[in-house]
């Protein structure tokens, strides 16, 4: 995958093959022309109008994707991934699909050696996902599925799961049956009540750790002479609210008050003295 950015930021990212042109109304670039060069460097259309070549970043590709619905800000995604501990290897669940904005991402995070497990009640969404996900070569590391969430999921022991859909309360049961004991949920909804009935829900569930928060980013003018934020700021994208599923124990018998022979003495082994778990 490439980018070619103009000098006004305007840019085109597309796959590199041999033998293909990108037509735009800036002219014509061979792909030929951009094989072997160096990535920064500076290419012209047939018609002299320049660009850069870059890697295109994450940012850029959500940015880029083909839509239908409402995709997730990078700014709220990105948080998402470092709070749910999204890292190779492991397997998400989410839903719904909608663009695949969130699922781009995901399959990014969880590598070659992790999956993803992604549902939408329409399959015209799931469409327009594969599509955006092949474009840009992720589409093996998702499993796309066609389903009403309120019928389940199909896993079991996901290590995190994701809810973008408009009344996620109503999934948390079946959602904490695809997670694993002290697994990461999070959702994410565009108003405060959503966020309360998400909340009583969760607590109905026996999902603690709860954390509810929003994400605000605010970019400056990079003029060094002039520096001061941009006139115009995204205000409000959605309300973050994470949570584990835990089991309650009954706690142990409290042991007889005068039994102290138990207790960590100094000189005891490190891991009796510092209560380390065994
Ligand atoms: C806002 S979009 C998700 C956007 C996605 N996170 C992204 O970044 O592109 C919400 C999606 O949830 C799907 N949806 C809503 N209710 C659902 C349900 N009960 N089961 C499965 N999918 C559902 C809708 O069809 C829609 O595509």
């Amino acid at each position: 995958m490439v980018q070619l950015v103009g000098h006004d930021k305007r840019y085109f990212i597309f796959r590199v093959e041999t033998g293909g042109r990108l037509h735009s109304n800036r002219g014509v670039v061979e792909h030929d022309q951009l094989i072997g060069r160096e990535w920064g460097s500076e290419v012209f259309s047939h018609l002299h109008r320049p660009f850069f070549l870059l890697i295109p970043s994450t940012d850029d590709l959500i940015r880029d994707i083909k839509r239908s619905s409402q995709i997730m800000y990078p700014k709220d995604i990105g948080f998402i991934l470092m709070k749910m501990s999204i890292h190779p290897g492991i397997t998400v669940v989410e839903a719904g699909t909608g663009s695949g904005g969130m699922t781009t991402v995901l399959a990014q995070a969880v590598g070659a050696e992790g999956h993803v497990y992604s549902y939408d009640v329409r399959a015209d969404m799931q469409t327009l996902a594969r599509r955006n996900l092949e474009k840009v070569g992720l589409a093996g590391r998702v499993t796309l599925k066609q389903r009403d969430i309120v019928e389940g999921f199909d896993e079991a022991d996901a290590d995190a799961l994701f809810l973008d859909v408009p009344n996620p309360w109503d999934y948390v049961a079946q959602a904490r049956r695809a997670l694993k004991g002290g697994g990461f949920f999070g959702s994410i909804v565009p108003t405060t009540n959503q966020v309360s009935d998400l909340l009583v829900a969760l607590r109905r569930q026996s999902f603690d750790f709860l954390e509810v928060c929003e994400v605000l980013i605010r970019y400056y003018k990079t003029v060094p002479a002039r520096l001061r934020p941009t006139d115009r700021m995204v205000a409000h994208t959605g309300f973050l609210v994470f949570g584990r599923p835990v089991t309650f124990a009954e706690p142990p018998e409290a042991e007889d008050e005068g039994d102290e022979g138990d207790e960590a003495q100094p000189g005891d082994s490190d891991e009796a003295a510092t209560g380390a778990i065994e």
